[in-house]
């Protein structure tokens, strides 16, 4: 295993997912941990190596540094960016406090003589010089190395931007091999956990449920948990690994709130409760939901509306499991399906001790409200890793791989006022359409138009139009089509559906879902549009 002391950087999660991929198994720590833990953890002799995380803060303005046990184990230890400077301060060199910050993309000539960088290069100079792509980002920097050190890699903003004692096995990098920036990252963080640690690439997601079940029973004990399950990514996967742990001391509570798409209630239903056994309450809240939006109008109101009806009807529930009610001792813990990217997001990732909720729903504050400790067992993953992980727990591809649907569901795919009448025709609408792409299949790619798309949709125009149907003349809804490509959700392009689908999704929609007579494709992109249209 290979110990990763975490000094508070934003990426330090990166540098876990990589180990991962090298199918190595590794933990994150805060960088505070004791010698004492340092030796205890690697008591077992299977502590192989250690990396020490950059940060977001300068080794002047803070005076974080590795455990000493670290550099007493007789393991290699990597250091990045911070974790290089506390390195040479820990081991008798020097670091100066930087005037200007170097920031961005760099180019370092790496000296091939060591293990880490032999024959990695991304060009060489006329020179001959091996020079590697990276990405900087730091003030301070090491200026003179600690006994036994050898240069590295330099650039000529930093000449020590690498360094290395290889009869100790510590090597040190100023640049962060483990953001995607880094050409050589993957290929560099797998040489050192492999070839300089000397671990073994035999550590896949199924290891990882055998060790996130024993967390969470350690956790909870023989204590109750409540899971909000909404039938998306996350809480699906979290819902499955909790139940997998702890079984039928999970009650999962779902709130159908009758904005969900066409049959979902009950293929969640069908999963969770048909396939896996475990234990859900369906919540039927679609006339309260309906009732509270007559009328409303504006898409932030409706919103609103939404997120609030959605924790009192959650809250509701919550409390008759918590004063016992299904069970006899009463819930504990709350369960969320919090990923990496929401910890960043709501700013948990640059405080070690913060505990962040996910802010989905406006579920912010719940547990405190409700006195409950929270569970969140998918907190270190990355959304692709959550879904590998889906897929070894049993759930299908399809599920585990469905595009984001928005929690207000199709209340804001609804535009303006949201009545029952426009959301079953929306639902059937939207179920042709997504049929559609994923039974079509591109013969460039062999994948299907669902999984070249990030996301894909039908939304709901309440505006009539008129048209003919054999002898009559109608006068009937709009809907629009939408399917965009991105990587991000923060920017993207309107997909290039085939015009062959386009036109049998079109035909089938005005054919079956009597109500609608018009088709049309949204070709905006965004900026300046959004994704969705309200
Ligand atoms: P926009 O429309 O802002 O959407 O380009 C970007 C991504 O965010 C999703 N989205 C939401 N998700 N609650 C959610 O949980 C919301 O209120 C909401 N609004 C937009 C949208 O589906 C897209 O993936």
């Amino acid at each position: 295993k290979i110990l990763i002391l975490d000094f508070g950087s934003q990426v330090t999660q990166l540098i876990a997912r990589r180990v991962r991929e090298a199918h190595v198994y590794c933990e994150v720590h805060p960088c505070d941990v004791s010698s004492e833990w340092v030796r205890e953890f690697a008591a077992d002799g299977q502590l192989k190596g250690v990396i020490l995380s950059g940060s977001h803060a300068s080794v002047y303005e803070v005076d974080d540094k590795a455990p000493d046990a670290v550099f007493e184990l007789g393991v290699p230890v990597l250091g990045i960016c911070y974790g290089m400077q506390t390195m040479a301060q820990q081991l008798g060199g020097k670091v100066e406090a930087g005037k200007t910050r170097e920031f961005g993309y760099a180019e370092v000539r790496a000296r091939g003589h060591t293990a880490l960088l032999k024959d990695i290069a991304d060009f060489t100079t006329p020179e001959g010089h091996g020079m590697l792509k990276v990405w900087m980002s730091h003030g301070d920097k090491v200026t003179e190395m600690p006994p036994g050190f050898k240069l590295m890699a330099s650039t000529d903003a930093c000449p020590i931007a690498g360094m290395a004692d290889e009869s100790r096995g510590y090597y040190a990098v100023q640049f962060h091999p483990e953001v995607t920036h880094t050409v050589q990252g993957r290929a560099l963080l797998e040489r050192f956990v492999l070839e300089i640690c000397g671990t073994r690439p035999d550590w896949i997601m199924r290891d990882h449920i055998e060790e996130a079940v024993q967390k969470i029973r350690e956790q909870v004990g023989d204590e109750e948990v409540i899971l909000g399950l909404s039938g998306g990514v996350d809480s699906s996967v979290a819902a499955a690994l909790i139940h997998r742990a702890i079984g039928d001391q999970l009650t999962c509570v779902f709130v159908d709130h009758g904005l969900l798409r066409l049959h979902e209630g009950d293929m969640v239903m069908d999963m969770f409760v048909g396939k896996l056994h475990a234990k859900v309450i369906r919540v039927d809240a679609a006339d309260q939901f309906l009732g509270h939006l007559a009328g409303v109008s504006d898409p932030e109101a409706k919103r609103k509306i939404i997120g609030r009806e959605f924790v009192e009807v959650f809250k509701a529930e919550a409390a008759k499991l918590i004063s016992s009610g299904a069970s006899t001792k009463g819930a504990k813990w709350l369960a969320q399906g919090t990923i990496y990217p929401d910890v960043i997001e709501s700013g948990g990732a640059k405080s070690k001790k913060a505990v962040t909720i996910k802010s989905h729903h406006n579920v912010g504050g719940l547990p405190e409200q409700l006195g409950l400790k929270l569970l969140e067992p998918l907190r270190d993953l990355f959304k692709d890793e959550v879904r590998e992980l889906g897929v070894a727990l049993g759930l299908p591809h399809d599920m585990v791989y469905r595009h984001p649907f928005p929690g207000p569901g199709l209340g804001v795919r609804i535009l303006g006022e949201v009545k029952k009448e426009y959301a079953d025709l929306l639902r059937r609408a939207d179920a042709i359409f997504i049929e559609e792409l994923r039974s079509t299949i591109d013969h460039h790619s062999g994948k299907s138009w669902y999984d070249l798309t990030s996301q894909a949709f039908t939304v709901f125009l309440p505006v009539k139009s008129v048209g003919v149907m054999g002898d009559g003349r109608t006068y009937d809804y709009v809907v629009a089509l939408r399917a965009v490509q991105t990587s991000d959700f923060m920017t993207a392009d309107w997909a290039e559906l085939p015009y062959a689908l386009l036109k049998k999704v079109s035909s089938r929609i005005i054919n079956e879902v009597r109500g609608i007579n018009r088709v049309t494709y949204d070709v905006s992109s965004k900026p300046p549009a959004t994704i969705e249209w309200e």
